[in-house]
């Protein structure tokens, strides 16, 4: 396994990769990895020649400084754990050589980020589409893999890949679970034991959600009585629990309403905020 620090040591391995003809899978991480990523990592590799994994803690993306100062970082374990899956190449770049000055640009995703996400963490989605649009120049991937965790930013960078002709294919992996549930991610690390237990909240939630809108409950109904599950429970702070189309992340208020529908949540527990989706199969 390789560990390059700059996209001129990739630049090399691309150039001998590109004349034998290799293919390229490249998963993006903050690290702090877990099962999800090693899901992506092994996605990638059953299915390209080469498989890059970039950990960059990405300060752009990042809407609250507390959030920024608090990412786990785990480099050591990290490079442990892809080394046993036989990465080929982590790509670890220092915040001065990706931001040798902070950028200009922002991008905007129009009605794609106008809930959710973009609505409560403004400009995270620009910070997101810079650092992915930097990363897939630098590395120029033939494939990258994304968790279906995180949902809107998919959507969002499908979007871009297709708005900006960038000749990478985006692969969406089901998300990862603990056996109780809760959805795989780095901030569960923070979760004190209290917390962890209460953070079970969104998935139950979810389920509950999902089959009364099965059973024919209607969405606003259902949302209420989530709405005081979340309001009965001290460590938890609810942002959103919302139905929405899939592939226009537009809000309905009835699965009859499109063709797809997921419902997706974002909750405080204690000080670590989760998100977590589900879809709608009628
Ligand atoms: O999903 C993430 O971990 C990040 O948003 C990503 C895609 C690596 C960009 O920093």
């Amino acid at each position: 396994m390789q560990v390059l620090k700059t996209g001129a040591e990739w630049q090399k391995i691309w150039l001998q990769s590109l004349q034998s003809q290799k293919i390229i899978g490249f998963v993006p991480t903050m690290g702090a990895l877990h099962e999800g990523h090693l899901d992506l990592i092994r996605n990638s590799k059953k299915s390209n020649d080469i498989t890059v994994v970039s950990i960059f803690v990405n300060p752009i993306q990042f809407n609250n400084q507390e959030d920024f100062d608090n990412y786990p970082s785990l480099i050591k374990e990290d490079l442990a754990l892809l080394e046993k899956e036989n990465v080929d190449v982590v790509y670890l770049p220092d915040p001065q050589s990706m931001y040798p000055e902070k950028p200009v640009l922002s991008m905007h995703f129009g009605d794609l980020e106008s809930v959710l996400e973009g609505a409560f963490r403004p400009g995270h989605f620009s910070g997101v589409g810079i650092i992915v649009s930097k990363l897939f120049n630098i590395i120029r991937p033939h494939q990258a893999f994304f968790g279906q965790k995180d949902l809107q930013q998919v959507a969002v960078i499908k979007r871009m890949v297709k708005d900006l002709s960038f000749q990478t294919e985006i692969i969406t992996v089901p998300t990862r679970r603990e056996e109780d549930g809760l959805a795989l991610s780095s901030r569960n690390l923070r979760l004190s034991k209290e917390e962890r237990d209460a953070s079970l909240i969104l998935i139950e939630s979810l389920n509950l959600a999902k089959n009364e809108l099965l059973a024919g409950k209607d969405w606003l109904a259902v949302r209420n009585q989530i709405q005081q599950k979340f309001e009965d429970e001290p460590l938890a702070n609810l942002e959103y629990f919302e139905l929405i189309n899939p592939d226009n992340f537009q809000v309905i208020e009835s699965i009859a309403q499109s063709k797809a529908s997921s419902i997706c949540v974002a909750s405080y527990i204690g000080n670590i905020r989760l998100i977590d989706n589900l879809p709608i199969i009628p």
